[in-house]
C-alpha cells in the first residue's frame, strides 16, 4: 500500500504518505455551509453557494506544495533553538516521522509526528451548524520540556469567487478585517467585503487566548510578499504585528501561545471559523455565542459524536456482506458516502468542478444523484426532486441547471451556441426515474398529487402554470414523443446524456429513444399499480411504437447506431471510421427492453470486444483525431480522453446493469470490479486519484497515459455504481409492492447477505448459491414461510424479518 490503506472497521481510508500523485480530498459539511479539505489540510469553504458566497481562497491549479486556503504552523522552542513547521506537511514541507490522514465520514482526522511533536487534528462541520471546527491536540514526545506556539492561518476569498480572479483592483479595495474581543483572552477576527458589512461576516477564532494576530497577507509573509507561506517572515518575530487589513489580500492568523509542554504532556484547543448573517453587531453576537458554545473540548466531542451518529444511521440503512472485500468497502461505506456528496453538491464544487457558477445544480445530474441516496434519505431526495420538478418547463422539457441559492435556472452550454437547439433531449426524462424510485422506496403515492410550479414566470415573477407531480411526468414523456426527427426518433436537442456531442438541429438520439422506452416502462408499471389501465395502455402503445423504430432503423449488424445526424447520416456505425461504436448505444437498448435477446447479446458482446479495457469500458471508439466543430465538444479532446473514446465511468454501470438483465453475472461483476477504485492500489501511481471514491473519467487505451483518472467525487458514477451493485448484481430492488429480489452474481460465489431497511422495517436477506449459477430464484423463504415469486412484501415499520433466497 503505497499511499494508504482501508480501515473498514473505522470506516476510514488512512493516507500515510502525504506525497500523493494529486490532492486527495474529503467533504465537510454540506452546501448550506461546508466545502472540502485536502489531505494536507488545505480548505475550500463556502456557505450556500460556492460561486456567490465563497469564504476561503483555494486555487487547485497551484502545485501541491502550496498553501491553499489554510494552514497550521507550530513554533517549537527548546534550548534557544526555534523550529517553525506545519504538522500537515504543507506548506513548510518538513518530512514527517509519521503521517496519517484518516479520511472519515464528514471529517478528516490527522495524526502526524515531526520535531518531536505529535499533532492530532480533527476537521469537521457539526451537523446543522455554520461552523468549521478544527480540534487540535499537540503532545510533546520528547524527553525534555518544549515551548510551543500554534499559529492557524486562513486566507479569505472575495465572496464572488470568480471576481476574485478577474478583478485585481475592485476585489482588494473591498476586503476588510476587524478585531473583536472574544472574552477570556480570546480574540475574534472578522472579515467581510465592505458592501456586505451589515449582511454577513466571517469570523475566525480559537478556544484559547491569543497573544497577537495578523490579517494582512503582505505583513504576514513579510518582505513585500517576497516572504513565502513556506517560510513566513513574521513567524521569526516573537509576536505577530496586530495589523488590521483595510484592503488587500486578507488572511486571519492567530498566535496561540501554548506554553511549556513537559515530556508526554498534551495541550488541546480548537480553531473555529463561522460566517453569520445580519447587521454587524448581530452577526458578531451570533458568532460569539457559537464560539462560546464550542469553547470546551466536551462540546466538540459531543458534536463529533452526533456527526458519527448521523453517518451510522445513514449507512445503517443498507449493509452488505459479499465474498469480495473491495465491493464490501465500497457498498458499505465509500460509495454511499460519495452518493451523499453528489446529492448535496451536484456538480458544483470539487477539486475539478470549481464552483464559479458555470454549473450549479444540474437537472440530469441531480435527477440521477437522488437515486443513489433513496434508501438512506428519501425525504431529502424528495425535496431535491421537488426543486427539479419546478425548473421543468410547461412543454415538459427541463432547464439544464440552476443555482441552489436563487433557484434561477438556465440552458447550460446551449446558451453559447446560437444556431443549436436550446433544450437537452434527455434532461426531463431522468426525473421520471427519480420520482418512480422515490415512490417505490417509500410507497408515498400521494406525492404524485402534489402541485408544483413549472419554470416559466409572469411579469411579477410568479409561475405561469402549476401541475401535479404526475402531470410533470406525463409532460416529460409527451415532450419526447412530440419532438422527433426524420426517422421518428427523438430529437437530440443541444445534447443528450453525452453533453459533448452537439449536432445540428434535426439530429436524432438513440440514447433518448431508449431512455424514453425505460421511462415509459416505469410509467406503465406505475399506472398499472394505480389501476389506471387506460393510461397504461396508451404508454404501452407509445412504447411499442418506439421499439419498432429503434429496431427498424438503428440496428447496424453487430450493434446499434448512436445518433442520426441532421441529414440522416448514422454516427456509431461500422460505416464511420471514427466514433464507430458507442457504449450507451448498446447498454440502453437492453435497459429499455427494446433489444430482442439476440441483438441484446450481440450488442453487449460488441462492447466487450471493441470497447472494454482492464481499466474500464470506453465510451466510444475509435476516438476522433481532429477537431470538428460540427460534432461539438467531443472533438476538443484528444482520442482516448473523456467523451472522445475515454473511459467515462458513469456509462460503465449501465453496461453492468445490462449484463445482469441478460443474466451474465460474471461479466457484470468483472465490469464492476475493474473500475472499483478500492481495487486500484497496485496501479495507484498511474491512476492517481483517491482510491475511496469513483472518478468521472480514466484515459483510454488510445491515449499515452492510459489508466489515469480525473474528476473524482462529483460524478453520476457514484449513484449508478451503487445502483448497479445493490439493485442489479445483488438484486435487491424496491418495488411498489415490496422488495423485489433478483440477484445476478458471479457463478463462483457461494452467496452473500444484505441487511436493508425498507419503509421502516428491517430485512436480513441471505442468498445461497449451491448450484453456482448467476441468476434465477429457486426458492424464497420469508420469516420461515415459503413465498412464491420474487417479491418480499412490505411489512410494518419497526419490524424485523429474515429472508432466505436460494438461487438455482
Ligand atoms: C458530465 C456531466 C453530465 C454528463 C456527462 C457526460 O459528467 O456532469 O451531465 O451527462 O458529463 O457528458
Amino acid at each position: 500500500m503505497k499511499y494508504g490503506y482501508f480501515d473498514d472497521a473505522a470506516r476510514e481510508y488512512v493516507i500515510t504518505n502525504p506525497r500523493t500523485p494529486v490532492k486527495w480530498i474529503n467533504y465537510v459539511g454540506t452546501l448550506a455551509f461546508g466545502g472540502f479539505v485536502d489531505h494536507t489540510g488545505g480548505l475550500l469553504l463556502c456557505k450556500g453557494d460556492p460561486a456567490l458566497n465563497r469564504i476561503t481562497k483555494y486555487i487547485p491549479q497551484l502545485p501541491g506544495s502550496q498553501f491553499k486556503g489554510q494552514a497550521l504552523y507550530l513554533r517549537r522552542r527548546e534550548a534557544g533553538q526555534v523550529a517553525v513547521f506545519s504538522p500537515l506537511f504543507v506548506p513548510t514541507l518538513d518530512p514527517c516521522d509519521r503521517f496519517e490522514c484518516h479520511v472519515g465520514l464528514g471529517y478528516n482526522h490527522f495524526i502526524t509526528e515531526l520535531y518531536g511533536i505529535r499533532t492530532e487534528i480533527t476537521v469537521f462541520v457539526p451537523p446543522g451548524e455554520s461552523l468549521l471546527v478544527q480540534s487540535v491536540r499537540v503532545t510533546n514526545l520528547g524527553s525534555v520540556p518544549v515551548e510551543l506556539d500554534a499559529v492557524p492561518v486562513v486566507e479569505y476569498s472575495h465572496f464572488d469567487a470568480l471576481k476574485q480572479f478577474t478583478n485585481a483592483d475592485w476585489v482588494p479595495q473591498t476586503m476588510q478585517s476587524e478585531l473583536h474581543d472574544g472574552g477570556s483572552g480570546r480574540k475574534i477576527l472578522a472579515q467581510f467585503a465592505f458592501m456586505n458589512r451589515d449582511q454577513r461576516q466571517t469570523f475566525f477564532s480559537a478556544s484559547i487566548p491569543v497573544s497577537s494576530f495578523e490579517t494582512d497577507r503582505r505583513v504576514f509573509l513579510g518582505d513585500n510578499e517576497y516572504g513565502t507561506f513556506q517560510g513566513p517572515r513574521s513567524l521569526h518575530a516573537p509576536e505577530l504585528s496586530n495589523s488590521l487589513a483595510l484592503r488587500g489580500d486578507n488572511i486571519g492568523a492567530l498566535l496561540l501561545p501554548l506554553g511549556a509542554l513537559a515530556p508526554g504532556e498534551s495541550k488541546q484547543f480548537s480553531i473555529l471559523l463561522t460566517q453569520q448573517e445580519g447587521k454587524r453587531a448581530e452577526s458578531l453576537t451570533a458568532a460569539r455565542a457559537l464560539f462560546d458554545a464550542y469553547r470546551e473540548p466536551e462540546a466538540v466531542t459531543t458534536a463529533l459524536g452526533s456527526l458519527k451518529a448521523h453517518w451510522s444511521e445513514y449507512l445503517g440503512r443498507v449493509q452488505v456482506q459479499t465474498p469480495d472485500a473491495s465491493m464490501n468497502s465500497m457498498l458499505n461505506v465509500h460509495n454511499p458516502r460519495q452518493c451523499y456528496m453528489t446529492k448535496h453538491w451536484s456538480r458544483d464544487l470539487s477539486l475539478y468542478q470549481l464552483g464559479f457558477g458555470g454549473r450549479g445544480i444540474g437537472f440530469r445530474d441531480s435527477s440521477q444523484d437522488v437515486m443513489g441516496v433513496m434508501a438512506q434519505m428519501p425525504n431529502e431526495a424528495r425535496e431535491l426532486i421537488e426543486k427539479l420538478l419546478s425548473v421543468m418547463k410547461t412543454n415538459g422539457s427541463a432547464m439544464h441547471q440552476f443555482y441552489a441559492s436563487t433557484m434561477v435556472a438556465n440552458e447550460g452550454d446551449a446558451r453559447e451556441v446560437d444556431d443549436r437547439p436550446k433544450f437537452y433531449g434527455d434532461d426531463h426524462l431522468w426525473i421520471v426515474f427519480a420520482v418512480c424510485a422515490y415512490l417505490k422506496e417509500t410507497g408515498d403515492l400521494a406525492f404524485l398529487e402534489r402541485v408544483l410550479p413549472y419554470y416559466e414566470k409572469d411579469k411579477h415573477g410568479s409561475p405561469v402554470q402549476r401541475g401535479t407531480v404526475f402531470d410533470h411526468l406525463k409532460r416529460a414523456v409527451e415532450f419526447t414523443k412530440s419532438n422527433v426527427g426524420a426517422h421518428g426518433l427523438p430529437l437530440l436537442g443541444f445534447a443528450d446524456w453525452n453533453d459533448t456531442v452537439n449536432l445540428k438541429a434535426g439530429a436524432e438520439s438513440l440514447f433518448i429513444a431508449n431512455q424514453y422506452g425505460k421511462a415509459l416502462l416505469e410509467l406503465i408499471e406505475l399506472c398499472e399499480f394505480r389501476g389506471d389501465e387506460a393510461q397504461a395502455q396508451r404508454y404501452r402503445s407509445d412504447y411499442e411504437q418506439m421499439r419498432a423504430l429503434v429496431n427498424e432503423y438503428a440496428w447496424d449488424g453487430e450493434w446499434y447506431v448512436r445518433y442520426f445526424d441532421h441529414d440522416g447520416t448514422p454516427i456509431g456505425s461500422k460505416r464511420n471510421a471514427q466514433g464507430q461504436i458507442w457504449t450507451n448505444g448498446q447498454s440502453w437498448p437492453v435497459i429499455s427492453g427494446f433489444a430482442p435477446p439476440e441483438r441484446a447479446r450481440a450488442a453487449l458482446d460488441s462492447v466487450n470486444r471493441l470497447l472494454n479495457t482492464e481499466n474500464g469500458i470506453k465510451l466510444s471508439g475509435p476516438g476522433y483525431d481532429d477537431y470538428d466543430p460540427h460534432k461539438g465538444g467531443v472533438t476538443t479532446y484528444p482520442p482516448g480522453a473523456k467523451e472522445n473514446g475515454g473511459i467515462f465511468l458513469h456509462a460503465n454501470p449501465w453496461v453492468m446493469i445490462a449484463e445482469t438483465l441478460v443474466g451474465n453475472g460474471d461479466r457484470a461483476f468483472q465490469y464492476y470490479n475493474q473500475i472499483n477504485p478500492a481495487a486500484k492500489n497496485h496501479v495507484i501511481d498511474v491512476y492517481e486519484c483517491e482510491p475511496y471514491v469513483y472518478a468521472q473519467n480514466i484515459l483510454g487505451n488510445e491515449h499515452g497515459l492510459f489508466g489515469l483518472a480525473r474528476n473524482s467525487w462529483l460524478s453520476g458514477t457514484a449513484s449508478w455504481c451503487y445502483q448497479a451493485g445493490l439493485k442489479y448484481i445483488l438484486g435487491v430492488m424496491p418495488g411498489y409492492g415490496g422488495l423485489e429480489l433478483d440477484p445476478c452474481i458471479p457463478k463462483a460465489w457461494d452467496g452473500f447477505s444484505v441487511v436493508r431497511q425498507f419503509r421502516g422495517a428491517e430485512y436480513h436477506i441471505t442468498v445461497k448459491n449451491p448450484d453456482h449459477v448467476s441468476k434465477g430464484v429457486r426458492s424464497l423463504v420469508v420469516d420461515g414461510e415459503p413465498v412464491t415469486g420474487r417479491t418480499v412484501p412490505a411489512f410494518h415499520a419497526g419490524t424485523t424479518h429474515t429472508v432466505e433466497l436460494t438461487l438455482g
